[in-house]
């Protein structure tokens, strides 16, 4: 007889669910799903080792566990932490995690431009989402912004260093899909920067899906820079035979033309198969693919502009008190784009 699966019981902001010995915090919650599940910038489930490093992630832990009830005393990176069986978090119940969700964002916005007028990630940029959930209008800081020049990164890819938010996503793809190491981050703390061996990086295949896991507009398709704005794109499902990669993508038209190739994404933003340069530099006619259907697009993105579903409030929210006073803020604004 099989042996019975050993599960442990979590509570996320009071919704209980089942989940495997090992699985983190994050990954619990993206099991219930919705609202309830933190942001991540730097955790991405394709790539080994990440995570760690942004902090918007943060819990509060206010039941260690089953055997040991105590509270965690300090809040936790929900990606890096993994669950006890009767752990009880909370995260969008609790207004420490709130507040430290701020300064998590003012933090990385003390050096990223505020250039999302001109920037092509524009539209899909996470962290102008977190800004926009969690951020606040005015800045403290009175120092220089850190400026690099930017890089090319072969002759499809562009680094633009003043907008990276070391998440180290990159350097993972570099690291795990392609033969060689080709860039890592050089120096440490307020000096870090990625950099590059460029010779290596024109010889990869898979080396293109650094623009894909890239959180903000620091690593940019230069055979689309600056070509259209995302919303005036129209995403479309496609795949062909392609002997390096499992050929399934999202082709970005604009009329009747294919602006850019990207790998196809889930709701938390991830790839779903990385894809190799070929299909995403070098196949951009509508005879190279066989097409699919329209990618569906979650509803409150821009990209879907001119064709919004009713706007409601997120559905936990909708149902719990506790959790409509906790997100007062987020509330009045879905209020305000119905
Ligand atoms: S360039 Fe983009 S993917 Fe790479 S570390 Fe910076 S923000 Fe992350
Ligand atoms: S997603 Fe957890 S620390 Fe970045």
């Amino acid at each position: 007889m099989a042996e019975e699966e050993v599960k442990f019981k979590v509570t996320i902001d009071g919704i209980p669910v089942d989940v495997a010995p090992g699985t983190t915090i994050l990954n619990a919650a993206r099991q219930i799903g919705g609202d309830i599940v933190p942001p991540a910038m730097c955790y991405y489930s394709k790539l080994e080792g990440s995570g760690g490093k942004c902090r918007t992630c943060l819990v509060k832990v206010s039941k260690g566990s089953e055997k040991d009830p105590r509270p965690m005393p300090k809040l936790v990176a929900s990606c890096r932490t993994t669950v006890m069986d009767g752990m009880e978090v909370q995260n969008i119940t609790s207004p420490d995690v709130l507040e430290a969700r701020k300064g998590v964002v003012e933090m990385l916005l003390i050096n990223h431009p505020l250039d999302c007028p001109i920037c092509d990630q524009a539209g899909e940029c996470k962290l102008q989402d977190l800004s926009y959930e969690h951020g606040v209008a005015d800045t403290r800081y009175e120092f220089e912004r850190r400026t690099f020049e930017r890089i090319d990164i072969g002759d499809k890819i562009q680094l633009h260093m003043n907008r990276c938010i070391l998440c180290y996503r990159c350097v993972y793809v570099a690291n795990q899909l392609t033969e060689g190491r080709e860039h890592g981050v050089i120096h440490r703390g307020d000096h870090s920067e990625i950099s590059t061996f460029i010779e290596n990086a024109l010889d990869s295949d898979f080396i293109g899906n650094v623009i894909d896991v890239c959180p903000v507009g620091a690593l940019t398709d230069k055979t689309f820079r600056f070509k259209n704005r995302v919303w005036f794109t129209k995403p479309v499902d496609a795949h062909r035979d392609c002997p390096t990669c499992s050929g399934k993508v999202t082709l970005w038209y604009k009329g009747e033309e294919v602006l850019r190739v990207t790998g196809r994404k889930d709701e938390y933003n991830e790839v779903e198969d990385f894809i190799c340069n070929t299909c995403r530099f070098d196949t951009k006619q509508t005879s190279d693919w066989v097409l699919e259907e329209p990618t569906p697009v979650e509803k409150e993105s821009v990209i879907t502009a001119n064709h919004y579903a009713e706007f409601n409030p997120p559905p936990v929210i909708k149902e719990n008190p506790a959790l409509q006073v906790a997100n007062a803020e987020q509330l009045a604004r879905t209020e305000k784009l119905k």
